[in-house]
């Protein structure tokens, strides 16, 4: 089996080879950014990179991020347990261009990384692109021979990238796998979308423009790359499953729940799934220095706590 340790050693890997820095996470609380309550994708410590304000030595970046997604302009905390695939902590697995490759080598690198280096079925694989992008229409059809009916067509709320109110944001066009026809669910854009058949593994996005609070947005100063794929659900994909909570890191933790918890039952349980999820959410925010309390990031962690408290008491733990 292909552990969550080697598919992260493996992207990483795959684009030190293609000539990308491999940068070190940052940390869940920004630094120097008082819009974001936490760092909730790999972009984030790059921000200034984009926008033009800071320069690196390097020009293309790969990193594996920790994220938090609870709170926020993205908050996944009241789905998770009961889908096959939110957290609210998770490692994003991304590559960044500076102004360097844009949307052609963007998609060259992810198709080949997926499909050659990693093998999965070109078959299984559907792409979504803003619905005015005609240059990543053909290209998706040129570098990856997709048919154009799996190249979907996509409005703003899901294929325009923003990190928050403010900040760097463009075009994106995301990477579907289809886990087959024993789940429910159907295509990017359908009315079962929703489902669990067609999982979201890799997001492209396409950096064009600077957002500012006013509501104005300026071109950046060259067109850049900022992709970000959840290491847990590419993990399923590999591990033959659909379901994050199946995963080796999860079936770890969820048996540690049972025996802390004493609870004997079927390991699916949604209970078990809050609590393994917000057991590494609320660790890795502790291990930074954030504590529980009544106001901002204190109040999150606070919630979080409190959501996997209840689930243990109805597990039976007192
Ligand atoms: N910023 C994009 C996302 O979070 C891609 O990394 O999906």
């Amino acid at each position: 089996m292909t552990s969550v340790n080697d598919i992260r050693s493996s992207f990483l890997g795959y684009f030190e080879k293609n000539g990308h820095e491999q940068v070190a996470s940052s940390p869940l609380v920004p630094r120097n950014d008082p819009t974001l309550m936490f760092t909730n994708a790999g972009m984030v410590q790059f921000k200034n990179v984009f926008t033009g304000v800071e320069k690196r030595d390097y020009v293309r970046a790969t990193t594996s991020q920790k994220c938090v997604r609870a709170g926020g302009k993205h908050n996944d905390l009241d789905n998770v347990g009961f889908t096959a695939r939110h957290h609210t902590f998770f490692e994003m697995l991304g590559n960044f261009s500076f102004g360097d490759y844009f949307k052609e080598h963007a998609i060259e690198l992810a198709w080949n990384l997926l499909t050659k280096e990693w093998g999965l079925p070109k078959a299984k694989l559907t792409a979504t692109i803003y619905q005015d992008d005609d240059e990543a229409f053909e290209l998706w059809k040129k570098i990856a021979g997709l048919p154009e009916d799996r190249i979907v067509r996509l409005g703003a709320k899901s294929n325009f990238w923003q990190m928050g109110d403010t900040g760097p944001c463009g075009p994106c066009s995301e990477i579907f796998y289809d886990h087959g026809e024993k789940y429910w669910g159907g295509p990017p854009g359908s009315p079962e979308e929703d489902g669990d058949r067609f999982v979201e593994i890799w997001n492209l996005v396409f950096m064009q423009y600077e957002q500012f609070a006013d509501g104005s947005r300026t071109k950046l100063p060259k067109p850049s790359v900022d992709t970000g794929s959840g290491l847990e659900r590419v993990a399923a994909v590999m591990q033959g499953t659909n379901n994050n909570y199946e995963i080796d890191l999860f079936r770890s933790l969820v048996g540690s729940t049972m025996q802390a918890t004493g609870f004997n039952g079927d390991p699916t349980t949604p209970s078990l799934r809050v609590i393994s999820d917000h057991v590494r959410a609320m660790s890795f925010l502790i291990a930074e220095g954030v504590l529980p309390s009544n106001e901002g990031r204190g109040y999150v962690l606070r919630r979080i706590m409190r959501r996997a408290m209840r689930h243990a008491t109805l597990l039976g733990a007192t």
